[in-house]
C-alpha cells in the first residue's frame, strides 16, 4: 500500500468537492505534486474507489456522529472504500500506517469495528429509500428527481451502466480515413466499429494506450462520446451552409460539423468562456478545421445583422448525464445544483437562436442532462411562447420522458439503452 497514493486520493476527493472540477482535472492538478510517478496509477485507483463508496462512508460517519474537516472526511472515504473493496487486500493496520495523521483516532476505531463487514452486508441495513443512492454513490436529491420520471428498476439499470463507461472515438476524416486508422489502431487496442456511424468506434481494450498515442495527440482520431455525434447528426449540416454554434467550446461538436461538411460549411462559433475558447482554438487547429470563426461572447445577447438557417445550442447544464465519463460528478453534484438557473440560461440561448434564424430555420438543442427541467420543460416553454415546431424524427435515441406532451417529438439517449452519455436532443423549427 502506498502512503503517497492514499494522500493524493484524499486530496483529489477534497478538490472535486470544493471546486466542483472533473475527476481527471482534479487528478492532474493534485497527483503530480503529491505522489511520485510510480505511485500515481495507484492514487488514481484509490481516488476512484473512494468516490464509488463515498455515500456509504458518509452515512457511517453520520451514524456514529463523527464530524471532522472535509480533508479528514475524504481520508475516511478513501480508507473505508479500500476496506470494502476486497481487491485491494488492505487492512486497518495498513491504513493506520499510511494515513499519516489524516484519519482521527475515532475514525480508525470505527474502521476496526467494521473491518469484517462486506459492502453487501452494509447495504442490507440501509432503508430502501436510500439504498440506490448509497449503492451507486449518487446524491439523494438526484435519485429523487429521477424517480419522478422513471421506474426504480429502470433507474437501477441506468445507474449500473454508469459504472461501466464506454469509450467512443471518431476518425477525423479531415486528416485521415477509416481504412488507415483501422490498420494502425490494431497495434494499440481492441476496437469495435459503430453500426450507425462509420467514422465512430468503441475502444474495448487499451483506452490509455490510445489516449497517449500519436493518433490522438496529432488529431487523427478524437475521443468523444457517440451522443455528441447523434446531436450533430440531428442538425444535418450541409456543405455551403452558414451555421451558428451558440455554446461551442471546447469544440467537439463544432469540429464534427466541419468534418461532416468536409470543412465546407461556414461555422460561427460562440462561447462565453475565454479559456475554453483558447482550448477550442488549439483543438480545431489540431483537427485541421479551418472554416470556423470563434468569438468569445454571451450568446444570449447575440444579434446578427442577417438571419441564419441553422443553429446548434449544446447548452450548459447540470451534467447529470455524464456520470459515466466523469466519476467526479457523483461527488461534485452532492450539494443540490441550481437546475432552474441552468434551465433559464438554456431558454435564453434558445430564444437568441430563434431570433437570429430566419423563418423555417433549424435549431438543435441538446444537454447532457438526465433531468426533464433541462430538456422537455424548456422546449415546452419555447413552444408556448414562440410557437416553434418540434420534430426530431430519424434521430437515434428513445422518446423523451412520458409525462411531457412533447415526448414523442424529442429524443433521449441513455447509458443503459444507447451505451452513450445521457443526452436530451430536440430539433426545433422556427
Ligand atoms: C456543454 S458545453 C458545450 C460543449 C461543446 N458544444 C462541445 O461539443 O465541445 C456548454 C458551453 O456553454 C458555454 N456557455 C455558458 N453560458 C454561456 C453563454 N451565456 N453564452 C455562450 N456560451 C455559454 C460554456 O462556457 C460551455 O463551454
Amino acid at each position: 500500500m502506498s502512503r503517497y497514493a492514499f494522500r493524493a486520493a484524499t486530496l483529489i476527493l477534497e478538490r472535486i468537492e470544493r471546486r466542483k472540477v472533473s475527476f481527471d482535472r482534479a487528478f492532474i492538478e493534485v497527483a503530480p505534486s503529491i505522489a511520485p510517478k510510480t505511485h500515481q496509477h495507484l492514487a488514481y485507483e484509490y481516488a476512484l474507489n473512494g468516490i464509488l463508496y463515498y455515500r456509504a462512508a458518509d452515512l457511517l460517519l453520520k451514524r456514529e456522529k463523527i464530524s471532522s474537516s472535509l480533508r479528514r472526511v475524504c481520508a475516511f472515504r478513501v480508507a473505508f472504500s479500500l476496506l470494502m473493496n476486497k481487491k485491494f487486500g488492505i487492512t486497518v493496520d495498513d491504513l493506520k500506517v499510511v494515513s499519516g495523521g489524516l484519519l482521527t483516532g475515532r475514525m480508525l476505531k470505527l474502521l476496526k469495528e467494521i473491518k469484517d463487514i462486506t459492502f453487501e452486508d452494509f447495504l442490507k441495513e440501509i432503508s430502501p429509500k436510500k439504498v440506490l443512492g448509497v449503492k451507486y454513490a449518487i446524491p439523494d436529491w438526484l435519485i429523487d428527481e429521477l424517480l419522478k420520471v422513471m421506474e426504480r428498476k429502470e433507474l437501477e439499470r441506468l445507474l449500473k451502466a454508469t459504472l461501466k463507461p464506454v469509450t467512443w472515438a471518431r476518425v477525423n476524416t479531415l486528416k485521415s480515413n477509416r481504412k488507415k486508422i483501422a490498420k494502425k489502431i490494431v497495434t494499440l487496442a481492441e476496437i469495435r466499429w459503430d453500426k450507425d456511424y462509420e467514422f465512430m468506434f468503441e475502444i474495448v481494450k487499451g483506452r490509455e494506450r490510445v489516449i497517449s498515442s500519436s493518433l490522438a495527440k496529432d488529431g487523427f482520431i478524437i475521443i468523444h462520446d457517440k451522443g455528441s455525434t447523434v446531436v450533430v447528426d440531428a442538425l444535418s449540416p450541409k456543405v455551403g451552409e452558414n451555421i451558428l454554434d451558440l455554446a461551442s467550446a471546447p469544440g467537439v461538436k463544432t469540429s464534427l460539423i466541419a468534418q461532416m461538411t468536409s470543412d465546407k460549411a461556414r461555422i460561427l462559433a460562440f462561447d462565453i468562456s475565454y479559456n475554453r475558447m483558447r482550448e477550442m482554438k488549439n483543438l480545431l487547429r489540431k483537427l485541421n478545421v479551418k472554416n470556423a470563426d470563434l468569438t468569445v461572447l454571451d450568446s444570449t445577447k447575440l444579434r446578427m445583422s442577417r438571419r441564419f438557417k441553422k443553429a446548434l445550442v449544446d447548452a450548459p447544464c447540470s451534467n447529470t448525464g455524464a456520470l459515466s465519463s466523469d466519476p467526479g460528478l457523483r461527488l461534485a453534484l452532492r450539494s443540490i445544483v441550481n437546475i432552474d438557473k441552468y434551465a433559464n440560461i438554456q431558454y435564453a440561448m434558445l430564444k437568441s437562436a430563434v431570433e437570429n434564424l430566419r423563418k423555417g430555420g433549424v435549431i438543435v438543442y441538446s444537454t447532457c442532462s438526465l433531468l426533464p427541467k433541462e430538456g422537455e420543460s424548456v422546449v415546452e416553454r419555447l413552444e408556448e411562447e414562440y410557437g416553434i415546431v418540434v420534430e426530431t424524427d430519424g434521430v437515434l435515441g428513445v422518446p423523451g420522458y412520458r409525462n411531457s406532451r412533447l415526448s414523442s417529438k424529442v429524443r433521449r439517449l441513455f447509458p443503459h439503452i444507447n451505451r452513450t452519455t445521457g443526452f436530451f436532443i430536440a430539433r426545433i423549427y422556427t
